[in-house]
């Protein structure tokens, strides 16, 4: 039982007196106890020692603690000693292996508490989350406005049961003009200033409005008929703060049985409170547009305006012109319609503060971001 210590020739001299404390007792019947004593406190200076310099971690630790407690470790050998002692030696080693004993187990405890410490607080330093750091996310971006503003107004109607139409950007000259009752010679033709495309013969532009569409509408669907066609619109406008050669209009119209001005005034109203809240009000100004008789400024009471509340001139509309009825094959006697156009890029304006034009059309990420995806 000796062999294990003795069998390491870098134990110290203290381990090895443990190991044999029987033996010691016997050969010196006078200082043997004395020298068993000096062992054990050598050994409990040796494991505190231990303990500082070589626990840096739970796996050490163990190994220091199998070096005293272990199967061949010098308490556990001091151990199986005490029924090999004399009786009158038993008491007094015995207390002596409990004090030794008790003081190691303290010291490895507390060697345990400090690295479960340490442990914790490598945890919460390698975990820590730094709030102000920034993220690698992407960012949501955001969408042009312009684009939300269209998608926002035509959903009011969309909520209404009416459909969407679409018409191209390049247009004909007949259904931008001529099949809206305004004749070749009509002043009309001048109060938008269009963009020809060559050769002349094709009778192609860039379509001045979005009422082309009406007609457009009227020849390919079913009556009655209620739609929006949101859309690009071109003029030959200089850019400057309120004006631009590419704009939107958002057009409506309704061809149904019975239809007043009344029906128009209400779903204007509509729409007016769905976009600038309830205290939203309109007013119809007499104006004058060859497709529709009669025709009016359509006017916003726009409550939350930067400036304070105040009327704005938001577009136009009217009844649909019995002409145009009749060029698309409907009787004005049976049926009746409404319509009415306004530009996107003005709405968002007044709507959301927009001070320029060039902000909406150049581009710049920054203006967009500030709308993110909802407007
Ligand atoms: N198209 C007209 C414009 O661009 C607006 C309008 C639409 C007027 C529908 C009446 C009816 O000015």
């Amino acid at each position: 039982m000796t062999d294990s210590v003795q069998e390491h020739e870098n134990a110290p001299e203290s381990a090895h007196i443990l190991a044999r404390i029987a033996e010691v007792l016997k050969e010196n019947p006078e200082n043997g106890l004395e020298t068993v004593r000096e062992a054990f406190e050598a050994e409990c200076e040796r494991a505190q020692k231990a303990l500082r310099e070589h626990a840096q971690d739970f796996d050490s630790l163990k190994e220091v603690r199998l070096g005293f407690f272990g199967d061949k470790g010098s308490l556990s050998l001091a151990n199986r000693q005490m029924r090999d002692l004399e009786n009158q030696h038993k008491g007094p080693v015995g207390k002596l292996l409990g004090k030794a004993r008790a003081a190691l187990t303290e010291a490895i405890e507390t060697r345990t508490a400090e690295l479960e410490a340490e442990r914790e607080a490598r945890i919460l330093a390698e975990e820590a989350v730094d709030v102000t750091a920034a993220t690698a996310r992407h960012s949501l971006g955001g969408r042009h406005p312009v684009a939300l503003m269209q998608e926002k107004l035509t959903d009011i109607f969309v909520g209404m049961g009416w459909e969407v139409a679409d018409g191209p950007e390049l247009e004909s000259e007949w259904y931008n003009f001529d099949a809206l009752n305004i004749k070749p010679d009509h002043p009309a033709r001048e109060m938008q200033d269009t963009f020809y495309v060559e050769p002349k013969e094709t009778h192609l532009l860039l379509r001045t409005h979005t009422s082309p569409v009406q007609m457009r509408s009227m020849l390919t669907r079913e009556l009655p008929l209620y739609i929006v066609c949101p859309g690009q619109v071109y003029r030959t406008d200089e850019l400057d703060a309120t004006h631009t050669p590419v704009f939107h209009q958002i057009e409506g119209l309704a061809v149904d049985k019975g239809l007043t001005m009344a029906d128009l005034k209400g779903t204007l109203e509509y729409m007016a409170r769905a976009m600038f809240g309830e205290d939203a009000k309109i007013r119809l100004r007499p104006n004058f547009f060859p497709f529709t008789e009669p025709s009016a400024e359509l006017d916003l009471w726009h409550p939350h305006a930067k400036g304070g509340p105040q009327w704005i001139e938001w577009g136009g509309c009217g009844m649909v012109h019995p002409n145009v009825l009749r060029a698309a094959g409907i009787d004005p006697n049976v049926y009746s319609g409404f319509a009415f156009g306004m530009g996107i890029e003005r709405t968002l304006m007044f709507r959301n503060n927009v001070l320029d034009m060039h902000d909406m059309i150049e581009g710049d990420i920054r203006f967009s971001e500030q709308f993110g995806m909802e407007i």
